[in-house]
């Protein structure tokens, strides 16, 4: 099998959105961890609802506007600068342990390793630099598009950029759905199921299955 492109989701799968819980219990303690359940779950839910009525917004406004519910839902008050300080979390995300590793190590074998995600521009840049990560990582974001993940034409965005076949990019993502959206459009698929899950039904078997990027290593096929 020959892969030209290394190609990862990035929340979730190389960064833990769930590291915003320690700024939420700051700002409103005891509810750290549902604040970050709900503005995820809702987040998620807006960009699919923006992509399927074709009402594009940037992510950057999606994910205030899914931590705006979520405040509303929970009955917090909460003054502009507490709104900001949350934000500003999304540009220092925690990148999971075996991430700057693994990713150099794979760079050895000279192929291409690119973020391709929902995140603006101006959300992934400065957190792919404050994680060090630039050194291997290039960025492709849907807004170039303003198709979101999982229709087929933001994957049809990323294969035409980087102009390889469909089956020579191995897609990775911790999101079923992007697995879904990014096996349907054609691409080797590597789910990072890092939370152990059972695989969705929505009638798509991933073609590798990782606990997390430690697993891609020992795939010796891929790196032929
Ligand atoms: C991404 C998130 C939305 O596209 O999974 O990085």
């Amino acid at each position: 099998m020959t892969i030209k492109a290394y190609v990862y989701d990035a929340y979730g799968t190389l960064f833990d959105v769930h590291s915003v819980t320690e700024k939420a219990e700051f700002l409103f303690s005891s509810h750290g961890a549902a604040i970050s359940e709900e503005w995820r779950k809702k987040q998620v839910e807006y960009f699919m609802l923006h992509q399927l009525t074709g009402t594009y917004i940037p992510f950057s406004e999606i994910t205030r506007n899914a931590l705006l519910y979520t405040l509303k839902k929970f009955s917090l008050q909460c003054k502009e600068d507490a709104l900001d300080s949350l934000m500003e979390a999304y540009l220092e995300l925690q990148v999971y342990e075996e991430v700057h590793d693994t990713l150099h190590k794979i760079q050895k074998n000279n192929v291409k390793q690119v973020i391709f995600s929902n995140g603006t521009y101006k959300m992934l840049k400065p957190l792919v630099k404050k994680r060090e990560l630039t050194d291997v990582l290039d960025i492709l974001s849907i807004e170039d598009v303003k198709q979101y993940k999982p229709a087929p034409a933001a994957y049809q965005y990323a294969q035409e950029t980087l102009a390889v076949n469909r089956d020579e990019i191995l897609f990775m993502s911790s999101n079923y759905w992007d697995i879904t959206g990014a096996a349907t459009y054609g691409f080797k698929t590597a789910w990072i199921n890092r939370g152990n899950q059972p695989m969705d039904v929505l009638g798509v078997t991933p073609h590798y299955i990782f606990a997390s990027l430690n697993d891609l290593l020992k795939e010796k096929e891929l790196h032929s």
